[in-house]
Order: C-alpha cells, then sequence, then structure tokens
C-alpha cells in the first residue's frame, strides 16, 4: 500500500426530505445568493420550487445562473462569474446534476481569481481561494458532489479538461429526485459509476486488499441495482443505493493508498469535446478497449475482477481466458443495460482519430496501469469503432 493523506470536508446529507436542511445552511453562508441549474427539469419536477421557497423563507436575494449544458461551457461559467462579482454574492448553491455542480465549482474558484478561470483547466495556475458552495444534487453519477473535481469544456477550442477546484461545503442528496432522471441518463450514471471504480481499481499497487473489497463491494451493488432501477425508476431503494455507490466511487476513498489511473476518462473528455456525446456513453464504448488493451499488464488483477465481480467461473482456464471472459461480461453488462458500445452508435467514424488521439494526451502521456500516448490512443479508439 502507497502512503496517503485523506481529508473530505464536504458534509454529506442523504436520504429523503433532507432538503429542509438548507435552511440553517443559508444561515451558515449568508443571504446573497447565485443559484445555479440546468436546462430546466427542477422546475419541471418541482425541486425548483422548492429550493426557492426555503430560500426565500430565509429571505436570501437569489441571482439565478440557468441552462447549465450537459458538458458545461467556459461561456457559460464567465457568465456566473460576472453576475457574482457585479451583485458582491456570498456564496453559490447549484441545482442538478453534475454538469450544474461542475460549473459551479468553476465559478467558485474564478470569482476570487484576477485571470481566467481557465487557467486552472489548463494546468497554467492552481486555484488558491474559492466562494463557498452547497449543492442539491439531482442525478447519481459524477460524485461532484463530495470531491474537488470539476470538468468544464472550452467549446471555442473544443477542448475538455478536468481539473481540482473547490469541495462542496455541503451537498443534499435525496434519493427522490432522482426518480424523474431519464433512463438514458440512468444509464449513463451507472457506467459512469463502474468506470470511476475501474479507473482506481485497475492498478498495479501490491497489497490493497481493504481498497479492493471495497471498489468490488461498489460495483457489485451498482450491478444489481442497475436492472432493478431500470424496470422501476421510482424504487427508492434502488436509487439510493445507486446514489451512495456513485458517491463512493468518487469521493477519495477508493484512491486511498492506490496508484490510480483515469487514462479512459482522459481519452472520453477527448470524444466529448469533439462531438459532445454524454460522458457515461462514451466511457460505456471506450473502457471494455481500453481493458483489452492493457490487461497483459497484470493478469492476476484482472482475473480477480472477472472472479470476483462477473464470478467467472475460472476452474481450468488460464489467466488470459479468465481475463478476457471478465472483459467480455463487462461489455455485455453495458449492452444489456442499454448503453452504447461502439463509437458508431453515436455516429462517430474513423475521420478524426488522429484529432481525437492528440487531444487527449494534451499535457503528456497518460494513464499509470499502461502509459499511453496519441498512438496508444488511436488504437483503443480504432478498437472502438
Ligand atoms: O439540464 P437539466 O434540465 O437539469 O437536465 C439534465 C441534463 O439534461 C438531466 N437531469 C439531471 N437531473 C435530472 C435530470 N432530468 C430529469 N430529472 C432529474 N432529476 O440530465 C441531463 C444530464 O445532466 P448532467 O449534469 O450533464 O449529467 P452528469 O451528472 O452525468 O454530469 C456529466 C458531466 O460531469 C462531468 C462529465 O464529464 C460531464 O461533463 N464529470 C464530472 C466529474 C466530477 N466533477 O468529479 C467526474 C466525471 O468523471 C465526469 O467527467
Ligand atoms: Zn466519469
Amino acid at each position: 500500500m502507497n502512503n496517503f493523506v485523506y481529508r473530505n470536508p464536504t458534509e454529506l446529507i442523504f436520504g429523503r426530505g433532507q432538503l429542509s436542511a438548507l435552511a440553517e445552511k443559508i444561515n451558515q453562508h449568508g443571504k446573497r445568493v447565485l443559484l445555479v441549474y440546468g436546462g430546466g427539469s427542477i422546475k419541471r419536477f418541482g425541486l425548483y420550487d422548492k429550493v426557492m421557497a426555503i430560500l426565500a423563507e430565509q429571505g436570501c436575494e437569489v441571482f439565478e445562473l440557468a441552462g447549465v449544458e450537459p458538458n458545461p461551457r467556459l461561456s457559460t461559467v464567465h457568465k456566473g462569474i460576472a453576475l457574482c462579482r457585479e451583485q458582491k454574492l456570498e456564496w453559490i448553491l447549484a441545482v442538478g446534476g453534475g454538469s450544474v455542480l461542475d460549473a459551479a465549482k468553476a465559478i467558485a474558484v474564478g470569482v476570487p481569481y484576477a485571470g481566467d478561470v481557465w487557467d486552472f483547466y489548463t494546468r497554467k495556475a492552481k486555484p488558491q481561494e474559492a466562494l463557498p458552495l452547497g449543492t442539491v444534487l439531482t442525478l447519481a453519477a459524477t460524485g461532484s458532489e463530495m470531491n474537488k473535481s470539476s470538468v468544464i469544456t472550452n467549446w471555442e477550442t473544443r477542448e475538455k479538461y478536468g481539473t481540482s477546484t473547490t469541495f462542496p461545503a455541503f451537498s443534499i442528496l435525496d434519493p427522490e429526485y432522482t426518480f424523474t432522471v431519464p433512463r438514458d441518463q440512468t444509464v449513463y450514471g451507472i457506467c459512469d459509476t463502474l468506470a470511476h471504480v475501474f479507473e482506481q481499481y485497475f492498478s498495479h499497487t501490491q497489497e490493497i486488499p481493504l481498497q479492493s473489497r471495497i471498489a468490488e463491494a461498489i460495483m457489485l451493488t451498482v450491478i444489481e441495482n442497475a436492472e432493478r432501477v431500470l424496470q422501476d425508476p421510482e424504487n427508492y431503494d434502488a436509487r439510493a443505493n445507486l446514489m451512495y455507490c456513485s458517491t463512493m466511487a468518487l469521493n477519495g476513498t477508493l484512491a486511498m493508498g492506490v496508484e490510480t489511473d483515469w487514462a479512459t476518462h482522459s481519452i472520453e473528455h477527448a470524444v466529448s469535446a469533439v462531438y459532445d456525446i454524454p460522458h457515461g456513453g462514451g466511457l460505456s464504448i471506450i473502457f471494455p478497449n481500453w481493458m483489452k488493451y492493457v490487461y497483459r499488464e497484470n493478469l492476476p488483477r484482472f482475473r480477480q475482477f472477472a472472479e470476483r465481480v462477473w464470478q467467472v467461473d475460472s476452474a481450468g482456464k488460464s489467466d488470459e481466458e479468465v481475463a478476457l471472459e471478465g472483459i467480455a461480461r463487462t461489455r455485455a453488462f453495458f449492452e444489456r443495460i442499454g448503453a452504447p458500445v461502439r463509437l458508431r452508435d453515436y455516429g462517430i467514424g474513423d475521420e478524426q482519430l488522429d484529432v481525437l488521439a492528440h487531444k487527449a494526451v494534451p499535457f503528456g502521456p497518460i494513464g499509470r496501469f499502461k502509459k499511453l500516448d496519441g498512438d496508444d490512443v488511436r488504437e483503443i479508439l480504432r478498437m472502438s469503432l
């Protein structure tokens, strides 16, 4: 196991009816607030009115940044920063999915920074300060509610990068608010959660039995609850289990003492920067192919994955056979829940493979399980066609 330091200051407020905790939080952070949300789903399912009622009861002056896009754009972040500065806002409340939360994080670190917030995403600067941020999550997927990451797209340059920004001070997670998530977005959330576990599970770090078993528990729980939720979208327990899994998959728990990978996320971000496809859909296409490309780097790890997560019967089979069966079952699971498994499912052909490969390695080779350069990425994308 590697050395590590763990700190996660986000207060997680989880369960039915927990929105009521918002009132007390307002008193801690101030009355002048920027409310950030997406394309209107929160208005359609009634959450907007509930949040506004609590803000009004507490005497807040609310300024709104609506219309945050899935794959949130830098131009929208700039608007939010300008509004906060003009109106001298004290804190930010993000209500929505990962895109809304990520845009709010970018605004939070952008307001006190003298340069362009994009500097943080291109590694020119690191955030030193941030406005306080609270979130009400409506989609189980990214883990943004309990981590420092923010992923933003610069649509003018077609670049999509993630960076470390600021932890939410608090996040309210009521699984009932995910009942209305459409089937395709529910599937993408499932794929993203599994992908976050894969990025941290496929590691060369030795002697990590607890980390491995926590990761396997999350994967098994996601797999068990996936079909349950797709058959019955208003099943509270299934939604709650998926929501808890997505938070636990990317709140730092799995990375403790482990060398993590993240190459597949860099590749997916390049694809969605150019084609604006949903993140989870890109991952379900690319991950099984990344696995096929790298599994020989650590066969015992892939054998363990196949045996423990997919219950592959390994009697009499070689490590390689077992590993490949585990990878095939991963892809079959994605297909079974209706996730895309080839780039052509989004109408993407081989026209821009060079561009994508180049965009996926903007700061040098990616990944630690196997270091990948542009040629490796092109090959993985070719396998994903
Ligand atoms: O915009 P609205 O109208 O709210 O609709 C959204 C959006 O169209 C809708 N939605 C959300 N909650 C809903 C709902 N519809 C009905 N009922 C609800 N309760 O779902 C659509 C997708 O929302 P989005 O926020 O884009 O999805 P997700 O949470 O999957 O976030 C994806 C973004 O997060 C980034 C991705 O790259 C992508 O940009 N990531 C962020 C990470 C992080 N901060 O740690 C890590 C991830 O790996 C990922 O890269
Ligand atoms: Zn992800």
